[in-house]
């Protein structure tokens, strides 16, 4: 099969469009065709071996976590229907940057028929993290978030899932995307100096919780707006325990994708592409999620 690999940890200038076996599909594991699949910072970040300690790479590694595709081998059988997915394995080796993946039945559910292909290729990992980290602090009805990088592939599906449980959202951005950020249901500010002031004007009795994806003074920040600390949940920042609050690493959660694809049926959830690529340009792909300007979702498309 076509597929894009790292012969080694790297950077986009490693990445090789190669002709490799497809993987073995074990016992209680599913063949996947792959349709597309999308870029997210932590392949770049596994890529470079920075999560070598928690999931090692085997190489050749074909990197990606996010799939959307169709079934096409389940044990014997041969069934043919379409699912999406978040991939992750204990060893990253088997990964979506290719024609063909395996999954666990816990990593994927069934991609809904209004969802298209793009689509569902950037839903998976993004909403999985919108999720648990909403649920790791409790947010519900009449709550005010502050949903730090808003604009981003976490941020922009937070924001939605945060709007569709009937919380109040204040997301940080920087000017250009304010119109976006308003488009998708959140009262836009800036970040950078004199934030803390911008959130006590918007919110002068205080946020009552906070989601932080950058790391270091968002969080400090976040509780100063007026967060109980119990209810910082960073993806950025482990240290953020160290100040009462939660940090989530997500895991594959298929009721959890559900919950999304039936918020994307009932219209209460977009997922915003901004950029598509073919997996061929995989490398350009991932310079652009370097920039740290992606708005929502890169992805790949691969047949
Ligand atoms: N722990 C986990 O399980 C987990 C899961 C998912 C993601 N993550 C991590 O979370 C981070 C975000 O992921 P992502 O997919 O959302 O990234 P992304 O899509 O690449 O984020 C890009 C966005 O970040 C915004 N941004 C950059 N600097 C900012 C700042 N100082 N304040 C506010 N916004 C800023 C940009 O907005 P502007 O263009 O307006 O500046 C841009 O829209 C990454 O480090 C990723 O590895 C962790």
């Amino acid at each position: 099969m076509k597929a894009v690999i790292l012969p080694r940890y790297g950077g986009a200038q490693d990445l090789e469009v190669a002709d490799v076996p497809k993987p073995p599909c074990g016992p209680g594991e599913v063949l996947i065709r792959l349709k597309a699949t999308s870029v997210n910072p932590v392949d770049w970040q596994l890529g470079a071996g920075r999560l070598d300690s928690i999931i090692p790479g085997e190489f050749p590694l074909i990197p990606g976590w996010d799939a959307a595709g169709t079934v096409v081998a389940a044990g014997a059988e041969i069934t043919d229907y379409a699912v999406l997915g978040y991939v992750r394995r204990p060893v990253a080796k088997w990964g979506t940057y290719a024609e063909y993946t395996i999954a666990e039945p816990r990593m994927i559910a069934p991609k809904p028929a209004s969802l298209d292909w793009d689509s569902a290729a950037g839903l998976s990992l993004v909403g999985l993290t919108a999720v648990q980290t909403l649920d790791a602090v409790a947010v519900k009805d009449a709550d005010t978030i502050l949903i730090h990088a808003a604009a981003g592939g976490v941020g922009s599906i937070a924001v939605q899932v945060a709007k569709a449980r009937g919380a109040r959202v204040i997301g940080t951005a920087s000017p250009r995307n304010r119109d976006y950020l308003v488009a998708l249901g959140a009262e836009p500010v800036e970040y950078g100096d004199g934030l803390l002031e911008r959130v006590r004007r918007l919110a002068p009795d205080g946020i009552d919780a906070a989601l932080d994806a950058i790391g270091g003074e968002e969080i400090d920040l976040s509780i100063e707006a007026g967060a109980d600390p119990s209810r910082v949940v960073s993806i950025a920042d482990p240290k953020v325990r160290e100040k009462g609050g939660k940090y989530v690493f997500i895991d594959p959660s298929s009721a959890d994708l559900r919950t999304l694809t039936s918020l994307a049926e009932s219209k209460q959830l977009i997922v915003p592409v901004s950029a598509t690529f073919p997996l061929e340009r995989a490398a350009e792909a991932w310079e652009a999620s370097q920039t740290g300007k992606a708005r929502g979702k890169i992805v790949l498309k691969i047949a």
